[in-house]
């Protein structure tokens, strides 16, 4: 087994448990290893610093995953599944609210580059650091001996493992493949998610507390947008809790086929859904100077790396001032931001900005993160991805 040195000046982030190594940090690895391996890391005294699989080929070179000295890793890593169980299951209780959650999360639940999210009585699976590839056995052991589990797919994320430079496997790990269809239940909702055609796993796990909060907003004959809806997650929310009219806007056709029928399967009859950019919507609807009471603006992530921030910095912006501008005055918007690198105080300023160019005022009601399926390590706030504010707009 390899030992990693960590150049002297650079070690203290790791006493503090980050989990990241990149290359700069490294002074030297002595001894053999192939890529994937389980290394020690010790410092430029040879003091033992973590235990952490090696990859030459991500930037990340090592992924520190334990700071016992005492260490083995399957034992290791069936603790930290069993917490994340006890997690969803005896703390969040989140069966009781949906048949639908993240069970594991990556960083967040100390095992960096899973994703497990379980859709009813199957798990979908995403792995994105090579050295996980030889606990696919055991996490598959352990799963499969919850007696609720009828499947358990992998579906590696193609853009995550580039960055590890790892194939991505799609195949059935144990039981039934998943359903071509199935039906997420969420706060009293249903949702169906096509498998052959969806985005993420399936559907956006990490907005259903934020749903439930907005439709409680609604009040009377209300008027809402709901932009970039997919599968009509909070369209189909605002109109159950009894708004007049939801248009509801997607880039994507299989996204608002499948919001159609998510209608219907609600018993809700006035959302009209709009293929189109939001972008080239909210401009024709500030020219046709229509207003909406309630806005909801749930882009995909235009910040994927440090070098595009200025560009998704100016996107963001461009968007929430549209955006700003057509909610009528009193009105809510929910803006998010699931680009991990655009932290809160950016977000803030960007709203501000956006506002002051709007010539409106704009009041923050709530600053919501993610939920609590998907944690964040206090040691790696980089999982922290999620931000969506409410802001009362005059
Ligand atoms: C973060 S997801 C929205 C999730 C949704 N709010 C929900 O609760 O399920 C972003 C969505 O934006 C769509 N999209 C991406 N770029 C777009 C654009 N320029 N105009 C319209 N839709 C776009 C994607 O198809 C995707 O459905």
């Amino acid at each position: 087994m390899a030992d990693v040195v960590v150049k002297e000046g650079k070690v203290l982030p790791f006493i503090f448990r980050h989990p990241w190594v990149f290359r700069g940090a490294l002074q030297e690895v002595v001894g053999p290893y192939q890529n994937g391996d389980v290394v020690r890391v010790i410092g430029p005294r040879h003091e033992f610093i973590a235990w952490g699989w090696i990859n030459e080929h991500s930037k990340i070179t090592v992924r520190l995953i334990s700071f016992q000295e005492d260490f083995e890793e399957r034992d290791w890593f069936l603790q930290k599944l069993e917490n994340a169980l006890h997690l969803r299951k005896r703390v969040l209780k989140l069966d009781k609210v949906t048949n639908s959650y993240r069970l594991v999360h990556s960083e967040g639940d100390g095992i960096p580059g899973l994703i497990v999210d379980k859709y009813g009585e199957y798990l979908v699976v995403q792995v994105s650091s090579l050295g996980l590839n030889r606990l696919i056995p055991v996490l598959v052991e352990r799963l499969s001996r919850e007696s609720w589990v009828r499947g358990i797919v992998r579906r590696d994320d193609p853009v995550m493992c580039r960055m590890e430079a790892m194939e991505p496997v799609e195949e059935t790990l144990y039981g039934e493949d998943l359903p071509e269809r199935f039906l997420v239940e969420e706060n009293q909702l249903l949702f169906e998610v096509d498998f052959r055609r969806c985005q993420k796993t399936g559907f956006y796990l990490d907005q259903r507390e934020n749903r439930r909060f907005l439709a409680s907003f609604v009040e009377g004959d209300i008027y809402a947008l709901d932009a970039f809806c997919y599968t009509g997650g909070f369209a189909i929310s605002l109109a159950k809790a009894g708004a007049g009219k939801v248009v509801a806007i997607d880039s994507s056709r299989d996204a608002l086929e499948q919001l159609k029928k998510n209608a219907q399967l609600n018993g809700v009859s006035n959302i009209v859904g709009v293929h189109d950019n939001v972008f080239r919507s909210l401009e024709r609807y500030l020219y046709e100077r229509e207003l909406f009471d309630i806005i909801v603006l749930d882009p995909p992530k235009f910040i994927p790396n440090k070098r595009s921030f200025e560009k998704g910095y100016a996107g963001y912006k461009k968007l929430n001032r549209r955006a700003i501008s057509l909610v009528r005055s009193g009105g809510l918007l929910l803006t998010c931001c699931c680009s991990q690198i655009m932290q809160e105080s950016s977000f803030t300023r960007m709203l501000a900005e956006a506002a002051g160019e709007a010539g409106r005022e704009a009041m923050i009601l709530a600053r919501n993160f993610q939920p609590a399926d998907h944690p964040v390590s206090i040691s790696c706030p980089e999982g922290g991805y999620l931000k969506t504010f409410l802001l009362k707009i005059f």
